[in-house]
């Protein structure tokens, strides 16, 4: 069961923005999301792989079925492309209503990307930049996209997560473009908080999950006791589930007293 209980508190009648809903992490808290939410809420799923988006659709319809009216619209985009970023934008001013109390985006979709490798092998800027594409620059484009198509107006929470990790505070050998990656994200939603106090923004680190990112950070760690430790975890059974990791940034959203920039840690909680 994939409900969670929050003592009927609710994050109001909301419009929920999550990128790389159609699996993995993304496709939990999708699920632990529609049960916190007012009736005639909006759910906006964003990934590339429109059968599997259209398969968390029929979940959600299923879980919430005969409690609530919930319009759920899956985006099959490319968030490495300004293309993708462009389309969920649309899609989120499209669907939405001037009714809303609540506009959050989930910044969650990212890629591993190529980990076999150490950070002196990266000679092509190229390949760098397609990395920070998907995992930096668009998560600011569509960040950015998202807080202009819904601006400050009285009686509207804006809440922006970034899901982050560990591994933006902690360098890990071979592990050079993820590293990057999350630590610029946190730096990013940290200027925002200071600009943006009307915004809520949280970065959340959800801890080790049993999911398709793991099994690449255990098979292709290029650095031997990255990969024995990842191995580890798997077979000693201390990876989360992400039910139990999404439960804890439902209750952080709910309770909403998480400074804002912060990063917090599943393991703090
Ligand atoms: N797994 C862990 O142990 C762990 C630990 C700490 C933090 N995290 C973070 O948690 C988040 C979710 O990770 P996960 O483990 O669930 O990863 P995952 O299983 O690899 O899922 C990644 C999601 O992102 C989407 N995505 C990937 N590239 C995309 C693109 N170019 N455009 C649009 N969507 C794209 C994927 O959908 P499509 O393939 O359909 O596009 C998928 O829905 C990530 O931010 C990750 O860094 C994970």
């Amino acid at each position: 069961m994939e409900t969670i209980s929050q003592e009927h508190r609710n994050l109001g009648r909301a419009l929920c923005i999550i990128t790389g809903a159609s699996k993995g992490y993304g496709r939990t808290l999708t699920l632990q999301l529609s049960c916190l939410l007012k009736s005639r809420s909006v759910l906006i799923l964003v990934a590339r792989t429109a059968d599997q988006l259209n398969k968390v659709k029929e979940d959600i319809m299923a879980l919430n079925k005969g409690h609530k009216k919930l319009f759920v619209r899956c985006v099959q985009a490319d968030l490495e492309k300004t293309d993708g970023v462009q389309k969920t934008i649309r899609a989120a001013k499209e669907t939405s209503s001037s009714k809303m109390d609540h506009v959050l985006l989930i910044n969650n979709a990212a890629s591993l990307g190529d980990v076999s490798r150490l950070a002196s092998s990266f000679t092509d800027p190229a390949e760098v930049n397609r990395y920070l594409s998907l995992n930096v620059s668009c998560v600011l484009s569509l960040t950015a996209g998202v807080l202009q198509a819904f601006p400050h107006r009285a009686g509207l929470q804006r809440t922006v997560v970034n899901i982050t990790s560990l591994c933006a505070l902690k360098a890990l050998p071979s592990w050079v473009l993820y590293c990057t990656g999350k630590a610029a994200r946190d730096m990013m939603f940290r200027v925002l908080a200071e600009e943006e106090p009307d915004v809520r923004v949280l970065s959340y680190a959800p801890g080790p999950l049993d999911t398709d990112m793991q099994v690449q950070a255990r098979c292709f760690s290029g650095d031997l006791k990255i990969r024995q430790s990842f191995s580890s975890m798997f077979s000693e059974g201390a990876l989360l589930s992400c039910e139990e990791s999404g439960a804890k940034l439902m209750k952080l959203l709910l309770d909403n007293e998480y400074q804002s920039g912060a990063h917090i840690d599943f393991y703090e909680l």
